[in-house]
């Protein structure tokens, strides 16, 4: 049982920056601390990737706000929402505060039953500011570009490593900026620089943080 009594157990919060190891992460806590994992990612990437279906622009907020509103759950399990031009559109759609609002609900939902490992840009700011633990998982943007390259690379996609860099920096510096919800720290966050560890290592840092923090895992 979470702190504050209402929901079915803890609510640990990974925000971070594209490709900082945040997803790969919080699968596996979940998995550890036999938790339900939800990727919020996926869901703008959703409603981004909907967007570009209808032939729309993911900049424009009524027609952003419109697909996120029809959002169904058939479109999280698509294959293709992790394509380089559904991460522009995601982070564009993002950006829209109407979009923001049709998935705050659904965030919360997830966790109500039995709490939950959420992975994301604002989960411990502005979806669950009352998280048990909130990480901030971090990594130089070199370093984010090369494991971003490489599991393109391995999916068959071939893209500069320069232009894969710059995109990166694109969607953070939107991510960051905008004027809802942007990617910052929580300010009880506990930053994780993942740049020198591989996933294993920062796995096992992040269970020591969690074992430290709520007693469990
Ligand atoms: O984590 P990701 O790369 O799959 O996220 C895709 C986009 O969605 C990214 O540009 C930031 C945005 N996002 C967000 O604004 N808030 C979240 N909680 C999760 C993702």
């Amino acid at each position: 049982m979470s702190e504050d009594g209402r929901r079915g157990g803890p609510v640990i919060a990974v925000d971070g920056p594209a490709a900082a190891g945040k997803g790969t992460l919080a699968r596996r806590l979940a998995a550890a601390l036999d938790l339900p994992h939800l990727d919020t990612g996926l869901l703008y990437r959703a409603v981004g990737r909907r967007v570009l279906d209808a032939g729309g622009d993911p900049a424009d907020p009524a027609v952003a706000a419109r697909e996120a509103e029809a959002l169904a759950p058939q479109d999280l399990g698509r294959a293709d929402l992790r394509a380089p031009e559904v991460d522009r559109a995601a982070s564009l759609v993002a950006a829209v505060p109407a979009v923001r609002r049709a998935l705050l609900a659904f965030q919360r939902r997830f966790a109500e039953p039995r709490g939950a490992v959420l992975d994301g840009r604002d989960i411990g700011t502005v979806v669950f500011p009352d998280a048990d633990l909130k990480l901030f998982v971090s990594a130089s943007d070199e370093e984010r570009a090369r494991r971003r390259w490489l599991e393109l690379k391995g999916r068959g996609v071939e893209v500069p490593f320069e232009t894969v860099l710059a995109d990166l920096r694109a969607r953070d510096a939107r991510d960051a900026s905008r004027d809802v919800a942007p990617l910052r720290p929580a300010a009880d966050a506990i930053v994780l620089d993942t740049t020198d560890l591989d996933a294993d290592a920062a796995f096992a840092r992040a269970l020591a943080i969690v074992r430290d923090r709520l007693g469990r895992a």
